[in-house]
């Protein structure tokens, strides 16, 4: 049911939310975003309250996780439509937190996860996942929810974020929710609102020259010419330039020459300066 949405600002505030929702006994889940909603920040809402009797989600361009060139200014701010979209998806709280709130003055404390944030996006946005996992480490203590869902849109982050959790014995329940997805596969993302129309037709491609890679892939071809074969597909079909296109470890992201274990297959590709990342599931080979 539709209803309006409190928004609070302060972790003093959110906590005292939640700590009102634990007397009575529920479980809470906490949604993660930077705004800009779509259907697939949605769908995470949606299975939070199936897991869960209280969901709140946070909005919050976080800083510390953009590098100095990146869209950091430019991010849309959408607070208003974000608030509307989240009471009409049955979400019970907003916390908004302004950037001094998250970061104030002396701040000075990093969370690092090692080997899972070098390599793939970690590569071409050196500290992005140290900025991810400090914010949702801190988050994830503000809030202390039951359970914590993430889309595998952001396939390596949700890996980061998993190994955290567990590293640093966090008691909550990471889910990760399957890619939400246009009719014609390009993943839903804030960032597809920079592509002009000419780009916006070339975007789908990234799903489709996965989805055809990963069956080759599933069906026992060889990794290295098929990659190298996407990656001329996607030059061919509009992209400007391919930062990364990998066949890795669907668990523990390591680098696989066949895909004898469960593995994903990830890419990330740009158009004019917007970058798309896009993943699929590869079959793992008897
Ligand atoms: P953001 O890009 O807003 O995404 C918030 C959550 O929505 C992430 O868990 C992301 O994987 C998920 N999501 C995005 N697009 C999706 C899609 N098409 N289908 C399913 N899920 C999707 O990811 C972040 O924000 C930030 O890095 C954050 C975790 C909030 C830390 O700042």
């Amino acid at each position: 049911m539709s209803r309006e949405i409190d928004i609070v600002r302060s972790v003093a505030d959110l906590r005292a939310r939640v700590r009102y929702w634990r007397d009575q006994g529920l479980a809470v889940a906490l949604v993660p975003t930077m705004g800009a909603l779509h259907r697939g920040h949605l769908s995470l809402i949606a299975e939070g309250l199936e897991r869960a009797d209280r969901v709140i989600a946070s909005v919050f361009v976080n800083p510390t996780q953009f590098g100095p060139e990146e869209d950091f200014s430019r991010y849309p701010r959408r607070e208003a439509e974000d608030a509307a979209l989240l009471g009409g998806a049955g979400c019970h709280l907003l916390f908004a937190p302004r950037v001094s709130e998250m970061y104030p003055a002396g701040f000075a404390t990093t969370v690092h996860v090692a080997g899972l944030s070098e390599g793939l996006c970690g590569a071409v946005r050196p500290g992005h996942f140290d900025g991810v996992a400090t914010v949702v480490a801190k988050l994830l203590l503000q809030v202390r929810p039951d359970v914590a869902l993430f889309g595998e849109k952001d396939y390596q982050q949700l890996a980061v974020i998993r190994r955290l959790v567990r590293d640093l014995d966090l008691a909550i329940e990471v889910v990760g929710c399957p890619i939400w997805r246009e009719e014609e596969g390009l993943a839903l993302s804030s960032r597809n609102a920079y592509l002009t129309p000419e780009q916006r037709a070339i975007a789908p491609a990234l799903f489709r020259i996965l989805d055809t890679t990963a069956q080759a892939l599933t069906q026992g071809g060889e990794v290295s010419p098929l990659l190298a074969q996407a990656i001329r597909d996607l030059l061919a079909a509009g992209f400007d330039s391919v930062d990364y296109c990998e066949v890795r470890d669907a668990e523990t992201l390591a680098p696989l020459d066949r895909p004898t274990r469960p593995a994903r297959l990830l890419a990330a590709a740009r158009l004019g300066t917007t970058r798309l990342i896009d993943n699929v599931a590869v079959g793992a080979l008897s």
